[in-house]
């Protein structure tokens, strides 16, 4: 037979594949698995019933329910002030990770340039492949994540287009303040890039952290994609309800795509997910309020086992350093983790091109039920 596609020919199976196997064989509590062990709430799931039951269940417009896109449009001018038209602004789709898909095909031709700010979400840069675009790491450096600006500026070439960046950022927990963004936004305006902001971690945020989308900054909104989701909001994973937030003419790019790969979106929980983003006020206090219950509880566990470092302002990651436990690198000590504690993590140098830092940090996802925690915990005790 004749071989598959030149496309995917570096393409390798992840590690975290060969991780939740391990972890599956070993019987270990797993704390990789970048999703909760529990359920969204009662309530949006009623409505999913609810709205299969009412005859939402045919095929949705293909760039998403009306009443989706009114909402999200809603949200996005009530807690940050912009303005996106639902007609011809807001594309709904499988997720976030269609939606980067989506804006890195639609914008990228072969040979672009495309800056990823590395520790990324790895569909980032496999994305960028397909499109036939050229990958270029910028470290944000480890223990703060900072971006150097002069580095940024060095990768910028004539062949750049596109930066990606992700707030709050997985797999560091960091949230970027306004100074961190508007260093960011000077050289895309001055290099004229667009920017693909990942935001599916904003309503995950801690301590008084505030979120600032990149859009909201001075001279961004032409030039900001906005990708967001259900999924980490409504502790919903598998529902797969993403959107775009963008100018006309990238949404009309990506929208040309989506119709050819998924054409439209699962109808019902369109309809329960715009339902949920009008109780988002309501809801919030609780959902933040449920996960850092969970992060102070596994931080302050993790401290007393003798890991020391930063506490997370967002998302449900920590990037815990492990130096002061092993000499070995981060793929090495998270099987040994697997297999003498039982106890499953992401090593983070999958989410590096360039820079060796991940050899340094495990990534431990606190998403998860109590029980699970002091499990991990209890397991980990003495190390
Ligand atoms: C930074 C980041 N972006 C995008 C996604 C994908 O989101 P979705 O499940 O909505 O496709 C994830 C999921 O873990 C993520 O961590």
């Amino acid at each position: 037979m004749k071989d598959t596609s030149l496309r995917i020919a570096d393409f390798k199976d992840s590690i975290f594949g060969v991780i939740s196997r391990l972890a599956r064989e070993h019987q270990a509590v797993n704390l990789g698995q970048g999703f909760p062990d529990f359920d969204g709430p009662e309530w949006i799931k009623d409505l999913v019933t609810q709205k299969m039951r009412e005859g939402h269940n045919q095929y949705a417009p293909f760039h998403g329910t009306l009443n989706l896109r009114t909402e999200v449009s809603n949200y996005y001018k009530k807690f940050y002030g912009l303005n996106y038209d639902l007609e011809s602004q807001v594309t709904i789709t499988v997720g976030a990770t269609e939606a980067i898909y989506l804006v890195i095909m639609g914008l990228i031709n072969p040979g672009d340039e495309v800056i990823v700010l590395e520790p990324f979400y790895d569909s980032y840069v496999a994305s960028i492949k397909m499109a036939g675009g050229i990958p270029v790491p910028v470290t944000m450096h480890a223990p703060d994540f900072n971006v150097d600006q002069a580095e940024l500026q060095k990768a910028i070439t004539s062949k750049t287009k596109l930066l990606i960046l992700n707030n709050p950022h997985n797999p560091s927990g960091k949230v970027w303040t306004r100074e961190e963004l508007m260093q960011v936004s000077e050289l895309a305006i001055k290099n004229d890039l667009y920017v693909l902001s990942d935001e599916v971690y904003e309503f995950l945020l801690f301590d008084g952290a505030k979120h600032i989308p990149t859009a909201t900054l001075p001279g961004m909104y032409e030039r900001t994609i906005t990708v967001s989701s259900a999924g980490k909001t409504f502790g919903l994973t598998g529902w797969k309800i993403g959107w775009i937030c963008a100018d006309e003419k990238v949404s009309r790019a990506c929208r040309l795509i989506h119709q050819y790969v998924t054409f439209s979106v699962s109808t019902p929980m369109q309809e329960a997910v715009a339902e949920g983003l009008k109780k988002l006020d309501s809801y919030l206090p609780e959902f933040v309020a449920t996960y850092k219950a969970k992060r102070d509880f596994f931080y302050k566990g993790m401290k007393d086992l003798g890991f020391n470092f930063t506490i997370p302002r967002g998302t449900y990651f920590m990037m815990v350093p492990i130096e002061s436990k092993t000499q070995l690198k981060d793929v090495d000590y998270a099987l040994e983790l697997i297999k003498t504690r039982k106890v499953a993590t992401v090593p983070p140098s999958a989410f590096y091109l360039k820079s060796a830092e991940g050899g340094k940090y495990l990534r431990f996802c606190f998403a998860k039920k109590e029980e699970t925690l002091i499990s991990a915990l209890a397991n980990l005790k003495g190390l």
